[in-house]
């Protein structure tokens, strides 16, 4: 009788529950002022050379990766203080999760860092941080060229108007269509004009209307294990990525579907 009571009364509770959740509450949900300021955590931290800000963020099954490789948050690249030169941050509320690429120029230690940060879904706990940090060795490294390039750009990595966004579709397909080109030269990439490349401190852009990213890739390089980080609002998606063996980063900013822009980081030190 009383299992029965017990029965009844889960029962009912259970069916009680989907009219009581009514989705995320404003409150707790994944917003893009919550990512700024994680992000602005993040350069802070790097910044002083102290992880401490980040560390207090981490979850539970927090899981960190440097150069794709398992490492310790506490001990990794945010204990070197880095006077940064240049960063610029997008923000993917969809997945809670951002990318920051920061350039220092300082001649102690000259860096690029690309980082992923995830978040859970109220983006108050960090579940993953991937970074890549490079530095001398690393494909095409130069912090100076890529300060002064990057710089440049900042006029054109800029809010897009809502009426003009791409979906998160198109933008991750259009990244994904120049990723798969070095694997499949009958990919159809969706080249938009003027576009600029910078590949470590190397760049395509000439200054004329008709600088173009369709400038050659290799091929027969498989670019898989691709992890995204996608914002409309700013028409980018970066995809952290297996580049044949090694870890790279690919960012791309996307027009109306076309490519724009590219940023590529790619670690060669073992
Ligand atoms: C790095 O780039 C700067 C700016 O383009 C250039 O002046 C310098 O020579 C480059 N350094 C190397 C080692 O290539
Ligand atoms: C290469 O790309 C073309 C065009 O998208 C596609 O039709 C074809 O199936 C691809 N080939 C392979 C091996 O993936």
């Amino acid at each position: 009788m009383l299992s029965l009571f017990l029965t009844a009364a889960l029962v009912a509770n259970t069916l009680a529950a989907p009219a009581v959740v009514v989705g995320p509450r404003a409150d707790t949900a994944c917003t893009r002022e919550a990512l700024k300021a994680h992000a602005a955590t993040l350069i802070a931290a790097q910044t002083a050379g102290k992880p401490d800000s980040i560390v207090a963020l981490t979850g539970p099954d927090f899981v960190y990766t440097e150069d794709a490789k398992s490492a310790d948050l506490a001990k990794g690249v945010l204990t070197l203080p880095l006077r940064i030169d240049h960063s610029r941050s997008i923000y993917d509320t969809t997945q809670c999760a951002t990318y920051s690429e920061i350039i220092s120029t300082d001649p102690k230690n000259p860096r690029v860092v690309g980082t992923q940060m995830r978040f859970d879904s109220s983006a108050s706990k960090l579940t993953k941080i991937e970074t890549l940090v490079t530095m001398q060795g690393d494909w095409l490294f130069n912090a100076t060229a890529t300060n002064m390039y990057a710089s440049r750009e900042d006029t054109l990595w800029t809010e897009i108007p809502e009426a003009q966004r791409d979906s998160r579709a198109v933008i991750q397909a259009a990244g994904d269509a120049y990723l798969d080109l070095f694997n499949n030269k009958s990919t159809v990439v969706p080249w938009g004009t003027p576009c600029q490349r910078l590949e470590g401190g190397a760049y395509t852009g000439r200054g004329s209307p008709s600088d173009s990213c369709n400038v050659g890739v290799p091929s027969g390089v498989p670019i898989v294990n691709r992890r995204y980080v996608i914002d409309e609002v700013l028409g980018t998606v970066d995809a952290f990525v297996t580049f044949a063996s090694v870890p790279d980063s690919h960012e791309f900013r996307v027009e109306k579907g076309k490519l724009r822009l590219v940023h590529t980081l790619t670690v060669m030190r073992k």
